[in-house]
């Protein structure tokens, strides 16, 4: 079983594409997988993968209700397929009072059972939801989760039940501590909860041209602390056309979506963009990464060959194990 909750301390680090890139790899890989969406906040992965439909109907059953144990209707109705096949639990607004919500329920139960607000399992909930109660391990090979941006509630109970970390970072200074930051977090959870938590890799992302991007990414890569299988270059252009796309790279390619200017509005449309080395290499990149993390962190057994069916054109099949890794300085 592969799980990886994909986190990194500061905001906008690319976490949500990377969710949805490495979920769409490993369903070609041909794992059965889930994605957990636990942001509230507008351009989450649900809006990327085009779900979610009742998040904002507080009377419609959702994930929180579950997780509070005060379900509405059946967990599995609660999940949706998405067009590539990854399937998801969406996002609701009821994520964003999780913490209220809980604080009420501890409340109630320790007031009823005679306990100390501090025994009470408040990261534990996602975790016996999940494997006690539902045993999502009998049912898929991975799953993922796109967490809250905030250090609370629901991202503990994430990494609680998760217990492995992907970290996206920005070739930044700011990269660095936000580097320092997740092995803080990550340190007291251990303590805290008494847990392991793994680290299965940091992800460079955004790397450009400059020399100072290129150094970050030189000293993420230079690191003994940590594992960098790929680092992913800067590619505004094709991971913003996801969201026009409604799902992967792997789909933007394929689709060859693009936005373009056609009588003076922005549209985005399929069978219009070029087909660019550099993109289709950015895709490799992503599979790689969903490899490493499924064989390197997990033992799982995967041949790894992407097939792509790029629309207008032949097929391309890249086999990663042949394939001479191109150094990660093209990015
Ligand atoms: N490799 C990349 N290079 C350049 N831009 C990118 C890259 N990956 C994603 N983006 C773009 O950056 C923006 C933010 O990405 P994303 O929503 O994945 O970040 P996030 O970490 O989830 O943000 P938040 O902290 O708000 O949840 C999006 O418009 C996305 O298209
Ligand atoms: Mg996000």
């Amino acid at each position: 079983m592969i799980t990886a909750v994909v986190y990194s301390e500061s905001g906008g680090t690319y976490k949500t594409t990377m969710t949805a890139n490495v979920a769409v790899a490993l369903e070609r890989m041909e794992l059965n997988t889930l994605v957990l969406d636990l942001d509230p906040q507008e351009g989450n992965l649900t809006s990327l993968f085009d779900a979610g439909e009742h998040r904002s109907d507080p009377d419609a059953d959702n994930l929180v209700k579950h997780i509070l144990d005060m379900p509405d209707g059946e967990f599995h109705d609660l999940i949706e397929t998405t067009e590539e096949g990854v399937d998801i639990i969406p996002s609701h607004d009821m994520l964003g009072d999780f913490t209220s919500n809980l604080e009420q329920k501890i409340s109630y139960e320790t007031g009823m059972k005679n306990m100390s607000r501090e025994e009470y399992p408040r990261f534990e909930l996602l975790h016996e939801l999940l494997w006690k109660k539902q045993e999502l391990h009998k049912e898929y090979d991975a799953i993922l989760i796109d967490p809250n941006a905030r250090a609370e509630d629901l991202l503990y109970n994430a990494i609680f039940a998760l217990r492995t970390l992907v970290a996206p970072v920005k070739p930044a200074g700011k990269g660095n501590l936000s580097l320092e930051g997740l092995e803080e977090l990550v340190g007291n959870m251990e303590n805290q909860l008494d847990i392991e938590i793994g680290l299965s890799c940091v992800v460079p992302s955004g790397v450009g041209q400059t020399n100072a991007h290129q150094q970050y990414q030189q000293q993420f890569e230079n690191t003994e602390e940590f594992a960098t299988p790929v680092s992913i270059g800067n590619r505004e252009s094709l991971m913003d056309a996801m969201w026009e796309a409604r799902g992967s790279a792997f789909k933007v390619v394929e689709e060859r979506w693009k936005t373009f200017e056609k009588d003076g509005q922005m549209v985005s449309e399929p069978g219009q963009r070029r087909v660019r080395d550099r993109e289709v290499e950015t895709l490799r990149r992503l599979y790689e990464l969903a490899w490493f993390i499924a064989t390197t962190t997990f033992d799982a057994d995967i041949d790894p060959v992407l097939e792509l069916d790029i629309q207008g054109h032949t097929n391309r099949t890249i086999d990663l194990k042949e394939d001479d890794k191109t150094e990660a300085t093209t990015a």
